[in-house]
C-alpha cells in the first residue's frame, strides 16, 4: 500500500532560530498541538536533501533514518506528529521559516515506490538506537495509521513542492534575475513592505477604461476600473494602484492609459513601486504579422526573432513591458481553436520557435529599451485538451509529457523567459494552476526557472470549478503553495491571503518569495528607472515595419497543390497572359479577419486586402480584376452564388479566397467539424463547375479538411491569417515575385475522425511497418490498425509544402556507423555524429527549401515514434545549384525518456532521413553499441 496522506494539511516547521541552535529541544509552533519541530541543523538538512533526491525507496529510507537520527540526537522531545523539512540546494539557513506540504512529500515517496509498511520499517531501522527516536517512531506509526487516508490521484501527480524553497535555483534560467545587486534591492524593498503591499504585488487586474482614482462617494459603489466578468467581482484598479495594492495590469492599451495608472502607483503609493503592464502581444502590437501557426510554417526562427522584437519595440511605446507570449502548447488536434496560437504538432519545431520568440522579446537584456519580459504559456500541456475541446482535461503519461509536450516550454525557460503563465487545464487530475509537480518540481527544480508564474485569467478561481477547492481560501492556498505567484483577475489573492496568513495556512515566507520573484522582474526590466511608456507612441501599423511583416507572410504560405494543367504548366505562378482574373470569396476583401485571432492593438484599417493588392497588380499588368464575394464566411444564403459563377465564367483564372473567420480559432474557438464553414464548400463546387482554372486560397487558424478540393482544384495554397500586409504578400506569391517556401507545422487530415493526427506516432503491432495502409491490404485481411473508410495518412503531412521550383536529395549519409554507448551517454552537449545530404535545386528559378532531418530509434526499451524531426534548415538555391547540408546529432536529438522519466540513450539502431517533408525517404543508418559491441535488445 502506498504511503497515504490526508492531502489537506500543511505542516509548518522551522525557522532560522533553530538553525542557530541545534541543541534546542523540539518546539510546538503556531500554538497547535499537532505541530512539532525538529531542531534544525545542517546534517539534518543534508539527510533530507539526500532523502528527496534518492532514486528509490530503499535509499530514501536510509537517508530518512539518518536524517531523523541526526536531528533527534540534538533534541529530547517528541510529539504527536513528525514534520519533515525537505530542503534543496537553493535553501539557506538565513532564510525565513520553511513550509513543507506533507501532501507533496508523500507523492514524492510514492513515486520512489515507497509503501507505507516498507517506509515505516526503514524509518524504524534508523531509529532503534535511541529512546527518543523510538518514541518518535511510535508517533510516526500512529500518524501513518491514523492520519486521514485520502489517497487521491492528484497526490500521485503532485510531486514534491515547496515553491519558495526553490527560488534560488542552482542554475538559474535567467542570469539577470539572479543578479546580486537586484537581490539586494529586492531585500531592501521587501523589508519596508506591509503585508497588504506585499499581497498587492501578487494581484493583477485589467482596465475597463472607466476608472477613477477618487474614493467612491458614500453609498456608491465607486468607479469601476476592473470588472471580473467570470467571478463578478468589482474592484477599482486605480485606487488599488494608488495605494500600493496592485502589482500588474493586463491589456491596458495606450500610453496615456498606462501612464495614468503608473503615475498613481509611482507618485501616490507609499513605496512607489511601479506597475508592470502586460498584454497579449501574440503576433504583433500594431503592425501585425501572421498568426503563430502560420509563422511556424516558415520554419524560420531568425524571422521570428526579428518579428517579436519589432512587436516588443512597438508595445513599449505604449507602456507595455510584458507580453503574454509565446504560446508554446503543442497541438496535435486542430479541433482545438488555440492551435492557431502555437507552432503546431512537433516538439522540435515548437522548441526552436519558443527560443526565437524569447530572444526577440527579451533580447540580451530585459532592461534595454524596446525589450519586454515574455510569458511562456500555457504551462502545461494545454494543447492536449481531450477531443480538442477548449479548456478540457489533459491526461497523459509522464513520458509523453516530457518527450512531446514539455520541450518548447523548457526551451523558452532555458532561453531566459522571465515569466510563465500557468494553464487552465488539469493535467492527470491536477489543475495546472495548482500543480506543484509542474510549477515547482519541474519548472523551478529541474529547469531552474527563476522568474515568476502568473495564473491564466481567473484560473485561481477556476480551481473551485475543477472541484479541487471548496472555497476561495483553499483555491488561493493551493495555487500559491503550488507555485502560482501572481493571480490574474480572480480577486482571490488580495481577498484571501491576509486571512490565510493570519491563520497560518499560508506562511508569510511563501508570500515573500512570490513578491521577491515579481520584484526581481520589475527591477530587471528597469521599470523603477523608466516606469512610463518609452519613445513616440506607435498608434498604427508602421510603414517601416511593413516589409518585415510582408516577408513573414510570404514565408508562411504553404503551397499544398499546384498540378499541371492540360496545357502542361501549373497555374502558379500566375502568368500575366491570364488577362481576366476573377477574385471570389468572403475573405478576398475582408480586413478584420486578416489580422487573426490575437491581433494585439492592430487595427483593421491598416490592412491591405487581397482585393486591394490584386487591383493594383491589374493596373500594373493591364489586366482586369473581377470581384465577387459569393457568400459570407458562415452563411447559408446562396444569394451571391450567381454573381460569383458569372465572374468565374468571364475569367481566365479564378482565385477563390475561402476559409474561416479569425474568431473561429483562438481561445474558445474549438470546432467539431474541420470543413469550410457555412456554404463555402457549395460555393467552391459551383465555381469549379464553371470550368475555369481555380486557385484556392485557404485562410484558417488550423488545418482544415480539404479532401474534395484536393481532388478537384488544381492549385491550393494555405495562407493562414497573414496580418497587416496580407494582400500584398499573397499577390507577391501568386505572381511569382516570391516562390512559396512554407512547410506544414501540422498534418492536414482527410477527415475529422482521424484526429488527433500527427506524423510522429508510435508504431502499432498491426501491421509491421512498410505496409501500405492507404488501401485495403492485398490479402483481404482486416485485422490491421487502419480505418475502413479513410486512409490512415494525412492528406498533406507535417513538413510538406511545394515550391515553384523543385529539389532533389542525394547522398544521405551519417559520419559514423556506430557509437559506443558510453560515449553517447558521456557528453550531453557535443555532437555524436553528423548526418548530411546534398540538396539540388532542379527547377528553373531561385527558391528556398526547408531541409528536414528525421530520426527513428529502433530497439529501445520504450517504444519510440516512427520518426521525429531532429533538425531543419532553410536553404536558398539558384537553379541547378547544390549544397551539402549537415545536421549535428547528439544526446539531445538521439535520447528518449525512460520509465524513470530520465533522458537516456540505449544501445539501439537508428535511421536518419533527410528530405523535404516528414515523408522523406532517403535514409542512412547507424547504431549505438554496448561495451560488448552489441546492439542490445532491451
Ligand atoms: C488566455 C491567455 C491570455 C489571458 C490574458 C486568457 O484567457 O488564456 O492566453 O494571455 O487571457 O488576456
Amino acid at each position: 500500500m502506498p504511503i497515504e496522506t490526508s492531502g489537506s494539511d500543511l505542516f509548518q516547521a522551522g525557522s532560522n532560530r533553530f538553525a542557530a541552535d541545534t541543541a534546542r529541544p523540539c518546539k510546538i509552533v503556531e500554538g497547535g498541538t499537532k505541530h512539532v519541530l525538529f531542531p534544525f541543523d545542517h546534517s539534518y538538512s543534508r539527510g533530507m536533501r539526500e532523502l528527496l533526491s534518492a532514486a528509490d525507496c530503499a535509499t530514501a529510507g536510509k537517508h530518512l533514518s539518518h536524517a531523523i537520527e541526526n536531528a533527534t540526537r540534538a533534541s529530547n522531545c517528541m510529539s504527536s506528529m513528525i514534520t519533515f523539512l525537505p530542503l534543496n540546494a537553493g535553501w539557506s539557513s538565513e532564510r525565513d521559516p520553511l513550509i513543507v506540504p506533507w501532501r507533496d512529500f508523500v507523492p514524492r515517496m510514492n513515486s520512489k515506490r515507497c509503501h507505507r509498511g516498507v517506509f515505516v520499517n526503514t524509518l524504524g531501522a534508523g531509529l532503534r538506537a535511541n529512546f527518543c527516536l523510538r518514541a518518535i517512531l511510535f508517533c510516526a506509526v500512529i500518524w501513518f495509521v491514523t492520519a486521514g487516508c485520502e489517497l487521491n490521484a492528484a497526490a500521485q501527480a503532485a510531486k514534491p513542492a515547496s515553491t519558495h524553497q526553490l527560488s534560488r535555483a542552482a542554475h538559474p534560467s535567467n542570469a539577470q534575475l539572479a543578479d546580486p545587486n537586484i537581490e539586494a534591492r529586492v531585500d531592501r524593498l521587501l523589508r519596508e513592505m506591509t503585508l497588504e503591499e506585499k499581497i498587492g504585488q501578487l494581484v493583477q487586474y485589467n482596465d475597463t477604461g472607466d476608472a477613477s482614482p477618487a474614493p467612491p462617494a458614500k453609498g456608491k459603489q465607486g468607479a469601476i476600473a476592473a470588472v471580473n466578468p467570470e467571478s463578478g467581482n468589482h474592484v477599482n484598479a486605480m485606487q488599488l494602484a494608488a495605494t500600493g495594492r496592485l502589482g500588474s495590469m493586463l491589456n491596458t492599451i495606450g500610453a496615456e492609459r498606462t501612464n495614468t495608472y503608473q503615475h498613481l502607483a509611482v507618485d501616490q503609493s507609499r513605496l512607489h513601486i511601479p506597475l508592470l503592464f502586460g498584454a497579449d502581444v501574440i503576433h504583433g502590437f500594431r503592425t501585425i504579422y501572421p498568426v503563430p501557426l502560420g509563422l511556424a510554417a516558415s520554419f524560420d526562427p531568425e524571422l521570428v526573432v526579428a518579428l517579436s522584437h519589432m512587436a516588443a519595440e512597438e508595445a513599449t511605446t505604449a507602456g507595455i513591458r510584458w507580453v503574454y507570449s509565446p504560446m508554446v502548447d503543442i497541438s496535435r488536434d486542430p479541433r482545438w481553436g488555440r492551435t492557431v496560437e502555437g507552432a503546431g504538432e512537433d516538439a522540435y519545431l515548437g522548441a526552436a520557435m519558443a527560443r526565437a520568440y524569447i530572444r526577440g522579446y527579451q533580447g540580451d537584456s530585459l532592461s534595454r529599451p524596446g525589450n519586454v519580459a515574455a510569458s511562456v504559456k500555457h504551462f502545461a500541456a494545454y494543447g492536449a485538451a481531450e477531443a480538442g475541446r477548449e479548456y478540457n482535461t489533459t491526461d497523459m503519461s509522464e513520458i509523453r509529457l516530457r518527450q512531446d509536450y514539455l520541450p518548447p516550454y523548457q526551451a523558452a525557460v532555458e532561453a531566459g523567459a522571465a515569466t510563465v503563465m500557468s494553464a487552465f487545464n488539469s493535467l492527470n487530475g491536477v489543475p495546472s494552476s495548482a500543480n506543484p509537480f509542474l510549477l515547482t518540481t519541474i519548472l523551478r527544480g529541474e529547469w531552474g526557472f527563476n522568474g515568476f508564474v502568473v495564473s491564466d485569467y481567473t484560473a485561481v478561481m477556476e480551481l473551485m470549478n475543477h472541484g479541487i477547492a471548496l472555497d476561495p481560501a483553499i483555491a488561493t492556498r493551493k495555487a500559491i503553495t503550488a507555485g502560482v505567484d501572481v493571480d490574474m483577475m480572480s480577486h482571490f489573492y488580495d481577498a484571501q491571503l491576509p486571512g490565510l496568513i493570519r491563520s497560518g495556512q499560508v506562511p508569510i515566507a511563501v508570500v515573500d518569495e512570490a513578491v521577491r520573484r515579481v520584484l526581481r522582474v520589475k527591477f530587471a526590466t528597469g521599470l523603477f528607472e523608466h516606469p512610463y511608456a518609452q519613445g513616440v507612441e506607435v498608434t498604427a501599423a508602421l510603414a517601416g515595419h511593413r516589409p518585415l511583416v510582408r516577408k513573414a507572410a510570404e514565408e508562411s504560405f504553404v503551397l499544398l497543390q499546384n498540378d499541371k494543367l492540360a496545357e502542361g504548366a501549373p497555374l502558379l505562378p500566375l502568368s500575366s497572359t491570364r488577362k481576366r482574373v476573377a477574385l471570389i470569396g468572403p475573405l478576398a476583401d475582408d480586413k478584420g479577419d486578416m489580422i487573426g485571432a490575437w491581433a494585439g492593438a492592430g487595427n483593421d484599417r491598416d490592412v491591405v486586402t487581397l482585393r486591394q493588392a490584386l487591383a493594383q497588380r491589374a493596373q500594373q499588368l493591364g489586366t482586369t480584376l473581377l470581384y465577387s464575394e459569393g457568400t459570407e464566411i458562415d452563411s447559408s444564403s446562396q444569394a451571391g452564388f450567381s454573381d460569383a459563377i458569372e465572374a468565374a465564367r468571364a475569367a481566365d483564372v479564378v482565385i477563390l479566397a475561402l476559409g474561416e473567420s479569425s474568431a473561429m480559432s483562438g481561445e474558445a474557438g474549438s470546432r467539431a467539424f474541420l470543413d469550410l464553414p457555412g456554404n463555402q464548400q457549395q460555393l467552391l463546387e459551383a465555381v469549379v463547375a464553371a470550368g475555369k482554372p481555380v486557385v484556392l486560397l485557404v485562410f484558417s487558424g488550423r488545418p482544415l479538411v480539404l479532401d474534395w478540393a484536393a481532388k478537384h482544384v488544381p492549385t491550393i495554397m494555405e495562407v493562414w491569417f497573414p496580418g497587416t500586409e496580407a494582400g500584398n504578400a499573397i499577390a507577391n506569391v501568386l505572381y511569382g515575385d516570391v516562390s512559396p517556401s512554407g512547410k506544414l507545422p501540422m498534418s492536414f487530415p482527410r477527415a475529422v475522425g482521424q484526429e488527433p493526427l500527427y506524423y510522429n506516432q508510435f508504431p502499432t503491432g498491426r501491421p509491421p511497418t512498410g505496409i501500405d495502409l492507404s488501401k485495403p491490404p492485398a490479402d483481404g485481411t482486416r485485422f490491421f490498425s487502419r480505418y475502413i473508410d479513410v486512409p490512415n495518412s494525412a492528406l498533406f503531412p507535417f513538413g510538406y509544402g511545394l515550391s515553384y521550383s523543385s529539389f532533389s536529395y542525394q547522398d544521405v549519409k551519417v559520419s559514423r556507423d556506430s557509437i559506443p554507448l558510453a560515449q553517447a551517454l558521456a557528453n550531453r552537449t557535443a555532437p555524436l555524429l553528423e548526418a548530411t545530404a546534398n540538396v539540388t535545386n532542379t527547377g528553373d528559378r531561385t527558391a528556398t527549401e526547408v531541409v528536414q532531418c528525421y530520426v527513428r530509434n529502433l530497439g529501445a526499451s520504450i517504444e519510440q515514434p516512427v520518426r521525429s524531426l531532429e533538425g531543419f534548415r532553410r536553404v536558398t538555391l539558384a537553379p541547378g545549384e547544390s549544397k551539402q547540408i549537415t545536421f549535428d546529432l547528439g544526446f539531445k536529438e538521439l535520447s528518449f525518456f525512460n520509465l524513470e522519466s530520465k533522458p537516456t540513450i540505449e544501445a539501439t539502431h537508428y535511421t536518419v532521413w533527410i528530405g523535404g517533408s516528414s515523408q522523406a525517404s532517403q535514409e542512412a543508418t547507424f547504431a549505438v553499441v554496448s561495451p560488448s559491441g552489441m546492439v542490445d535488445s532491451h
